[in-house]
């Protein structure tokens, strides 16, 4: 492992003003984006639509510094031959791979999961560097529900498979992401989700120290502090910016190069304001930015609609998005820049 190399990539996955695109949903989560659009999911539409978002030049060359890709695209080329991944490298923005392979059952605790994909993980980081992937993804997945889960074998499974994963990667010269997400699915309120959030992090430092993990060479991608959706309780901006960095500084080695977080269900505007809010406080150990899937991309896709005449529309959805956040990794972002949209 060379960890100056792993280090370097890990920076400029954080450089400033930018932040990661995960466009990394599997078959099964981009059909249910594409049902909601009525696309039908085909090999070729998930390409089209992908080769969309990395033509986004403005959004890509100033916004975002990697992308998350899933395997199908990594493989791919766009519709005149060029290799998807390519086009990413071209606009300067660094590929990156999902390696988890989703969730099963977790075995004696009912209504829980654990994600898999160990088992030959160390072959197929080795292809997907050779490929041109400088970083991967694994996302633990930890529910909040009644006062019993998460339980503690969800957490210290889920974790020691997330520190396995960022051992082989860094040793295949490859900067794990470490995305340990509680969801905001339940009617918990923030302080819950704060509780339970730092036990998950807790638990996932503990368990990379003991794997030898280099925290120099890696990321964490976590969920804000935040109130489940259902609950009746929903907290401010300014609470979930001031309780997420708390937790955060108790947590996280400063050593870690930089915090790039999931959007996990929020409105695009909030996963927004909430990263501007956080970055207007200030004062951190690391950069905080955005590595967000639907609050990217949610924009973009309702403006497409699978249709070839709204690919400019879509684009420009795409670029508004991207900048926003961008400025927000900055705590630049102003409320009413969202209705002066890209021109
Ligand atoms: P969301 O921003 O949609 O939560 O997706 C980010 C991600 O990569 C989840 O693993």
């Amino acid at each position: 492992m060379n960890l100056a190399d792993l280090n370097k990539v890990a920076l400029a996955m954080v450089a400033p003003g930018k932040g990661l695109l995960a466009a990394d949903e599997s078959s099964g989560t981009i059909k249910k984006r594409f049902d909601a659009i009525n696309v039908v999911s085909t090999e070729e539409s998930r390409r089209d639509y992908r080769e969309m978002l990395f033509r986004s030049d403005e959004a890509m060359k100033q916004c975002i510094s990697g992308v998350i890709l899933y395997d199908e695209t990594i493989w791919q080329n766009a519709a005149d031959g060029t290799p998807l991944i390519k086009l990413i490298e071209q606009s300067g923005a660094i590929p990156g791979i999902k390696v988890d392979e989703g969730t099963q059952a977790l075995a004696n605790s009912p209504g829980e999961l654990v994600t898999t994909g160990l088992d030959k993980l160390a072959g197929r980081l080795e292809k997907y560097y050779a490929q041109g992937a400088r970083f991967a993804k694994w996302r633990a997945v930890i529910d909040i529900s009644g006062a019993d889960i998460p339980s503690r074998t969800a957490i210290h499974v889920n974790a020691h498979a997330l520190a396995r994963y960022a051992a082989l990667c860094q040793a295949a010269q490859i900067v794990p992401i470490v995305e340990p997400e509680v969801l905001m699915d339940g009617d918990h309120d923030i302080d819950r989700c704060y509780a339970v959030t730092q036990r998950v992090l807790n638990k996932t430092f503990h368990e990379l120290r003991i794997q030898r993990v280099a925290l120099e060479g890696m990321i964490l991608k976590p969920n804000m502090v935040i109130a489940g959706k259902k609950s009746p309780k929903q907290a401010s901006i300014g609470e979930v910016a001031e309780k997420t960095i708390r937790l955060l500084k108790t947590c996280v080695p400063a050593v870690v190069p930089g915090i790039a977080f999931l959007s996990g269900g929020q409105s695009d505007e909030d996963a927004t304001a909430h990263l501007d809010a956080m970055n207007k406080i200030g004062g951190l150990p690391w950069p905080l930015t955005f590595s967000y899937g639907r609050a990217l991309q949610a924009a973009p896709q309702k403006a497409w609609s699978g249709k070839v005449e709204n690919v400019a529309a879509s684009q420009r959805a795409f670029t508004h998005r991207a900048r926003m956040n961008s400025l927000a990794s900055k705590g630049e972002w102003k409320a009413d820049l969202e209705t002066r949209k890209a021109s």
